[in-house]
């Protein structure tokens, strides 16, 4: 059994999608949900689960191994961004190399990079006249939204949408292939 923890700040209709998924997986199972948002409201979804949770805070997320130990104790073998909004220290990418995904919304490299979150991406998806748009999963590294790309899905933008019809059809992409696609790392962890 794979253990994933799931680092998130905001809402988690991401984390809640993943918990579904893998609630009476066979494979893994979701056993943590980290957040740097003591109100976050995906530390409730995580409660009503019953995921542990754990709150962290900025000065020890950064210098010191607190975290980093936390998740060996518990003996976390994947972590999932889902709307995480910090950087992720290099202690961190160490300790789990090539074990540490994010969701993008957007089409990296478009896109992406620090302050990119959220609607800001939509709004200038929709500024540039972009015909499409669509959802990057990828790999960790000490850089915002850098990693290798594990999977792209896109979507159409039409003249008429405005930044918020583009957050719902990328939101529906999300939801659609983000488990899935844990899945299958799920996978190639337990057969490598
Ligand atoms: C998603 O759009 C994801 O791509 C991103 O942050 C958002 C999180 O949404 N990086 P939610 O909290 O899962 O609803």
């Amino acid at each position: 059994m794979k253990n994933i923890a799931i680092f998130a700040s905001g809402t988690g209709s991401n984390a809640q999608k993943m918990m579904e998924h893998f609630a009476q997986h066979s494979q893994a199972k979701v056993t943590l949900v980290v957040s740097n948002k003591p109100k976050a409201l995906v530390l409730e979804k995580a409660q009503n689960f019953g995921v542990a949770t754990q709150v962290i805070q900025r000065d020890r997320f950064y210098h010191s191994a607190e975290v980093v130990e936390s998740l060996q104790n518990q003996q976390i073998d994947l972590i999932v961004l889902a709307g995480f909004l910090w950087l992720v220290p290099q202690n961190l990418i160490a300790a789990f190399p090539n074990k540490i995904i994010n969701i993008h919304p957007a089409l990296l490299p478009k896109y992406g990079g620090k302050g990119m979150y959220g609607m800001r991406v939509h709004e200038a998806v929709v500024a540039n006249q972009e015909n499409e748009s669509g959802i990057t999963i990828h790999y960790v590294n000490e850089h915002y939204d850098e990693g290798k790309i594990i999977f792209q899905e896109r979507c159409l933008v039409t003249p008429d949408d405005t930044p918020a019809d583009v957050a719902k059809k990328v939101q529906a992409l999300e939801h659609q292939h983000f488990p899935s696609v844990v899945e299958q790392l799920v996978k190639k962890l337990s057969n490598p």
